[in-house]
């Protein structure tokens, strides 16, 4: 059974709250349990972590190695601009991974324009809101069902 790690970087437990033009109103709650939903209904086990630091998210992603998770999906949030170590450690794990973002990142400001994922990522999904997890849900599937 293919095993999936959902990953949510700082601020993305204010979904809801924060900033809805940009992210929807759905929470992270919601979004996370219809992913699991999902998953459940494809036979994959869904596990999710959402974390404001750098560190845990690192670690966990550590982890992820010794628990044999086959795909990473990731928001990294802000670190996306920014974590050269998180890039390493998805690197280091080596579990193929896709990129999502609620927003379009190319529509907004230029410093959102870079990611330190994206080069390295199978995907990205960037712009379609909550639907966007779905779709990399989705994705994910496919791609391990292929490979
Ligand atoms: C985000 C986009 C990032 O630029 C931002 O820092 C976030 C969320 C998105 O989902 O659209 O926190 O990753």
């Amino acid at each position: 059974m293919s095993s999936i790690l959902v990953l949510n970087g700082p601020n993305l437990n204010m979904l809801g709250v924060r900033e809805p033009a940009h992210y929807g109103s759905q929470t992270l709650e919601q979004i996370t349990k219809n992913l699991i939903t999902k998953g459940n209904e494809k036979k994959l086990t869904i596990t999710a972590f959402q974390s404001n630091s750098e560190e845990a998210l690192i670690t966990r992603i550590h982890e992820a190695h010794s628990e044999k998770v086959t795909f990473i999906i990731i928001n990294p949030a802000a670190f996306t601009h920014t974590s050269v170590a998180i890039r390493d450690a998805i690197l280091a794990v080596n579990i193929p991974f896709i990129e999502v973002h609620l927003s379009n990142i190319y529509q907004r400001e230029e410093f959102r324009h870079h990611s330190y994922f994206s080069d390295v990522a199978i995907g990205v999904i960037s712009g379609l809101g909550s639907i966007g997890y779905q779709l990399a849900l989705d994705a994910a599937d496919q791609w391990l069902k292929n490979k």
